[in-house]
């Protein structure tokens, strides 16, 4: 198939993409695991897999490994089908949920032991481990065992190891999952400077969405087994496309609501938990009459005690409010009854206006048209 080119399009669009899933479902007795996946990655970039557990990630991942046979759909790699090329042909290396290091072999000779196969001499295959402990800053400890080591250090020898044989496409699945909160933290930071570094094609499982944010050029959402949206970030976070993606993603309250009027970029929207209308981002295909769901993020809202005079205004009072220092967050019953959730950062230090509403008071919450998420899927 060729690629559609037009003169307007960026680079990446254009770009033969490296990997090409096309219509790849995956059936395991009667249950459909994977369902008609469309994925393109392009050269170079990080991108992750994130969805919830038994969502079909790990099974998308092993299709190209080639451990397991597409039912239906063609996988390209590189530009080559990868139909009925075992998984040890391929310019891949997967990385497990739980990447087992042999405990009985010193660091080094846990990172080259998948050379032993490549037809590499005893002095290229130690200058290439040497090479690679140097990547993942573990030169120090090239000699100790597993036990002897933290477990994000060997979460960077299964890395190392990974990277040895210089695949073209490392599948990662949940690789620091294994790792607490803190380590977790830090590790991403390894892994992107890491992936900077090889340049290799990372293809990243996970079910944390803020690590996901964190490592991700783009990240492809899936939900029992399909892709529900595809794209970076921002686009993901500020645009979701469904109330799944919308709900999966950081935190929202959604609200019924209904269309009045389009105009242009904008939709005047009838909400009944706010008992207002309140003015919108229209999406493509939004027509007057029609139900919609209205989604907002806590950060989105900003909360004062007077009214402002324009714009988007919902009245409330504060029925909850949890001070953290540095920001607070509130639950605002609405005149409905309805709750939302509003997240506001306390600026001024001292005493002085370290919350901007307490308990009980009655409030006001406004917010640009561009905040206001509708939702038809
Ligand atoms: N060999 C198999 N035979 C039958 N069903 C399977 C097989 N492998 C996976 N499944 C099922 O397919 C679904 C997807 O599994 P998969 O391992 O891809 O999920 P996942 O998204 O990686 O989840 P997790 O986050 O828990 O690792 C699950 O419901 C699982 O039980
Ligand atoms: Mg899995």
């Amino acid at each position: 198939m060729e690629a559609v080119v037009t003169g307007a399009a960026p680079a990446a669009e254009t770009e033969t993409p490296f990997i090409r899933i096309e219509g790849v479902s995956k059936t395991f007795g009667t249950f459909q695991a994977v369902r008609d996946v469309n994925l393109t990655i392009r050269r170079g970039e990080i991108f992750s897999l994130l969805g919830g557990s038994g969502c079909g990630k790990t099974t998308l991942l092993r299709m190209l490994a080639g451990f397991e046979e597409p039912t239906a759909g063609r996988i390209f790699i590189d530009g080559q089908d990868m139909a009925g090329v075992p998984a040890y042909d391929r310019p891949v290396h997967m990385m497990f949920q739980s990447y087992a290091l042999f405990p009985h072999m010193s660091v080094e000779k846990n990172i080259g032991y998948g050379l032993k196969h490549e037809a590499m001499s005893k002095a290229q295959r130690e200058a290439r481990v040497r090479e690679m402990l140097e990547l993942v800053q573990l030169a120090p400890f090239a000699t100790r065992k597993p036990h002897q080591i933290s477990g994000g250090q060997r979460q960077r020898v299964a890395l190392a190891r990974a990277l040895a044989r210089q695949p073209k496409l490392l599948l990662l699945d949940e690789p620091l999952a294994a790792l607490d909160k803190k380590l977790r933290e830090h590790t991403q930071f390894e892994l992107m400077s890491i992936q900077e570094r090889t340049g290799v094609t990372f293809m990243v499982v996970t079910h944390d969405q803020e690590e996901a944010m964190t490592l991700s050029d783009r990240i492809a959402v899936m939900d029992k087994g399909q892709v529900k949206q595809v794209g970076s970030p921002t686009e993901i976070y500020e645009f979701p496309q469904s109330r799944f993606v919308a709900g999966f993603i950081g935190s929202i309250t959604a609200f019924e609501a209904k269309v009045v009027s389009v105009t242009g970029e904008t939709a005047e929207v009838e909400v009944p938990a706010f008992a207002a209308t309140i003015t919108a981002r229209a999406v493509p295909g939004l027509v007057a009459g029609q139900k919609v769901t209205l989604a907002i993020r806590p950060e989105k809202l900003t909360i004062r005690q007077e009214r402002p005079a324009a714009g988007n205004v919902v009245e409330g009072t504060v029925k909850d409010l949890a001070y953290f220092g540095k920001d607070s967050l509130y639950r605002i019953t609405l005149p409905s009854g309805d709750l939302v959730a509003v997240h506001a950062v306390n600026a001024k230090r001292g005493t002085e206006a370290l919350r901007v509403a307490d308990w009980y008071d009655r409030v006001w919450l406004s917010f640009e048209p561009g905040a206001a998420i509708l939702l038809v899927e």
